[in-house]
């Protein structure tokens, strides 16, 4: 296999709306963290690169929902994200974001050059428009049911039930997610990426040159986009939250979010050529750089058809492959935020890796997790107990408790050094393990290069346990007994202690791609320098001297309890339970309201001066409440929740512009408002000390 000159790794830019998930991470970050790291002890050029994704509707909307700016969307989920990453030993060279001056530049200048040369197509077109928002609906501002798995909460880019890219027009019953209303149809005018006049050029590149080399769940979502006949892209939007359209006379218009967003692989290059002061230009332009996208499944149209096209026109280098994963179901379920059934990166920061016990080892115990249930293939499950298993069972029992046994053996029966190799005694079972040995790295290596990182960290396991296999047949324990009989058998302990540590010192460097951190605590514990995890040492018998003396042990994994999972799974539990009430139902929230709508509620305080039930409704109180100033009829569906006794005396809130209703044959005059548990149980809401009837409340 020919090594690239030069390798450029990206990893998809995460949305800067939110926190993001260990679906997150198993999808687009660790492979690509593990195949950068393993290039880098490779010694070659290697540049990885991510960043947040800061445009889109997506930003304008949560920003909508936490009621603040996208711009303070952007700064805070940027830092948030960028943290998480780096508590997680993300190895980025460079985490960027597309908010940049120097990403607007590199996109504009980019769509410049495609527009320039006639690569795109103004059309006019009918689009849905807002006409209470005034605004035409993209992407997330508008929502309906999905074509395709019949979801009903489907955005106008994308369901998020089944991962497929939608375009508003194919959506049932649309809806504007600004007002709630049904939107109309109205003419504007976008630039399109003709993607149809490529399709000669994708099926040669995709369905033929790669057909082997890529993930067959990749070649496969291309070959149904390239078959069901490529549609022209719009790559602009009429929004005011994203690049400008870089054209005189495009008020009101931005570059579409997808169209910007890969391009930010490229300005995070620049940023970080220029921090590095490197040349930027071979990394995009010369055809002997690899470049590799790592990316969720729901990303594969984006990185394999859209941009590579883009790239193509614009003369650049194409994706040497795009390692896309497929889904992370957890304990059952789909991830999803809306329903809260996540685990995001920062929870598991803050319950482990903060957590006293935690550090380093908690992350490389999540980081093991994650690349052995890895959805290379198809959807995978994340199961807390299969993570306790996973630690517990392997990191612990195999890897950790040989070098472990290697380290206290070696302290006990060898008094703390490296001892020598007899050549003269050497047996078979000797000789089997060095094989093995030498022959793991070549192994493990064509795995990484082909992007199978769960087999490959398999097999770093698996050489761990034939460490285990070889202590427990050569039995060093049972043979120190013998020495005051015959001291000569201090040769066969010596034999097998040396294999064991030349076997840990390759571990180290074998498994130093997944987990780094438990690489470097086994460097310390050998006391020898970063150099020695260069990956050209693999396969050696020679990396740790005769006579030298190593360190104590330290323990590389501590074990997962069943407590901790336990509240793992419970703390799961019980926050779907918050959404699934009424927020399910409405998993966008109401509609964005004005002050001036606000304002139009009259809401006093009033005292409950009289309470009866209502004759045959279980569920109805008739109130009479003191509002200061006069006494008004109220109907409430409280029965249930307090009793007429209880309610005399008590202060409610009333709303008491609310046109009267008729309730089983009773004129309610008004309505009193109570908070809804999670279990259902209605809660009056009350001023916090009595105040005055008819107090004004706001
Ligand atoms: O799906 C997402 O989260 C997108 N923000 C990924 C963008 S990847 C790249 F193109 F920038
Ligand atoms: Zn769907």
């Amino acid at each position: 296999m020919e090594n690239a000159k030069r390798y450029l790794v990206t990893s998809a830019l995460p949305y800067a709306n939110g926190l993001k998930h260990v679906g997150h991470l198993a999808g687009a970050y660790i492979p690509a963290d593990i195949y950068a790291r393993y290039l880098r002890a490779q010694k070659r050029d290697v540049v990885f690169v991510c960043g947040s994704d800061e445009h889109g509707t997506a930003i304008p909307i949560q920003a909508a929902k936490e009621g603040t700016t996208p711009r303070a969307i952007i700064d805070k989920y940027h830092e948030a994200m960028k943290q998480d990453f780096e508590d997680l030993g993300m190895s980025f060279d460079i985490y960027h974001r597309t908010s940049e001056p120097i990403h607007h530049e590199t996109a504009q200048e980019f769509f410049t050059y495609l527009n320039d040369r006639g690569e795109l197509e103004i059309k006019e077109t009918e689009q849905y428009y807002d006409e209470e928002a005034k605004t035409f609906l993209a992407d997330r501002y508008i929502k309906g049911t999905c074509p395709n798995c019949g979801s009903d909460r489907a955005f106008g880019d994308q369901c998020e039930n089944c991962g497929r890219t939608l375009s508003p027009d194919e959506l049932i019953n649309p809806v504007s997610t600004l007002s709630g209303k049904t939107p109309v149809k109205k003419k504007t005018s976008h630039w399109y990426l003709p993607l149809g006049e490529h399709e000669a050029f994708l099926k040669e590149w995709i369905l033929k040159e790669h057909k082997d080399d890529w993930r067959a769940n990749v070649v496969g979502q291309c070959k149904g986009w390239i078959e069901g006949g490529l549609q022209s892209r719009a790559v602009t939007r009429d929004l005011d939250w994203g690049i400008k359209v870089p054209v005189k006379d495009a008020e009101g218009k931005v570059l579409y979010v997808w169209f910007d967003a890969p391009i930010g692989y490229i300005s995070a290059t620049k940023q970080w050529a220029l921090d590095n002061k490197k040349d930027w230009k071979p990394y995009w332009y010369d055809k002997e750089t690899k470049l590799v996208h790592f990316i969720g499944k729901d990303n594969i149209v984006f990185h394999c058809i859209i941009f590579p096209v883009m790239l193509k026109l614009h003369g650049n280098i194409l994706p040497a492959n795009v390692p896309a994963n497929e889904f992370l179901n957890l304990e059952g379920d789909k991830m999803s935020t809306s329903r809260n059934w996540k685990l995001d990166m920062r929870d598991y920061i803050n319950d482990f890796v903060k957590k006293e016990n935690g550090g380093g080892q908690c992350v490389d115990m999540l980081r093991y997790y994650l690349t052995q249930i890895a959805p290379e293939t198809k959807d995978s499950e994340f199961m807390w107990k299969g993570f306790q298993d996973a630690v517990n069972s392997e990191l612990v029992s195999i890897f950790g408790n040989f070098v472990n046994r290697t380290w206290v053996l070696m302290h006990k029966l060898c008094n703390g050094k490296v001892p020598l190799f007899h050549n003269d005694i050497i047996d078979d079972t000797d000789k089997e393990l060095i094989t093995e040995i030498a022959n793991a790295r070549t192994r493990i290596e064509n795995l990484l290069e082909e992007y199978s990182f769960r087999e490959a960290l398999f097999e770093v396991i698996d050489l761990s346990r034939k460490g285990n296999q070889y202590m427990q047949k050569k039995q060093p324990w049972i043979v120190a007994k013998t020495l005051t009989e015959n001291p000569d058998n201090q040769k066969l302990i010596d034999n097998c202690m040396h294999l064991c540590l030349q076997l840990s010192a390759n571990l180290a460097i074998l498994i130093n791609p997944f987990l780094p951190n438990t690489a470097k605590t086994m460097l310390h514990m050998m006391k020898v320098v970063d150099k020695m995890l260069d990956w050209e040492n693999a396969g050696s018998l020679k990396l740790l001297s005769v006579g030298y003396s190593l360190r104590e042990p330290q323990l590389l994994f501590r074990k997962i309890e069943d407590e901790e999972i336990k509240t793992q799974v419970e703390k799961l539990k019980n926050g779907l339970i918050k959404t699934n009430t009424k927020m399910e139902e409405q998993p966008q929230g109401k509609p964005m309201i004005q002050f001036d709508d606000f304002a139009k509620l009259e809401l006093k305080a009033g005292t409950v001066i009289a309470c009866e039930k209502v004759e045959k409704a279980d569920k109805l109180l008739k109130l009479e409440v003191d509002l200061g100033t006069e006494k008004r009829t109220i109907v409430s569906g409280i029965a249930q929740h307090y009793t007429p006794e209880e309610m005399i005396g008590k202060q409610v809130i009333v709303v008491t512009n609310l046109a009267p209703r008729k309730m089983r044959g009773i004129e309610s005059q008004g309505m009193i408002l109570t908070a809804e548990d999670i279990d259902g149980k209605l809660q009056l809401l009350k001023p916090e000390n009595v105040v005055s009837p008819g107090s004004n409340v706001s």
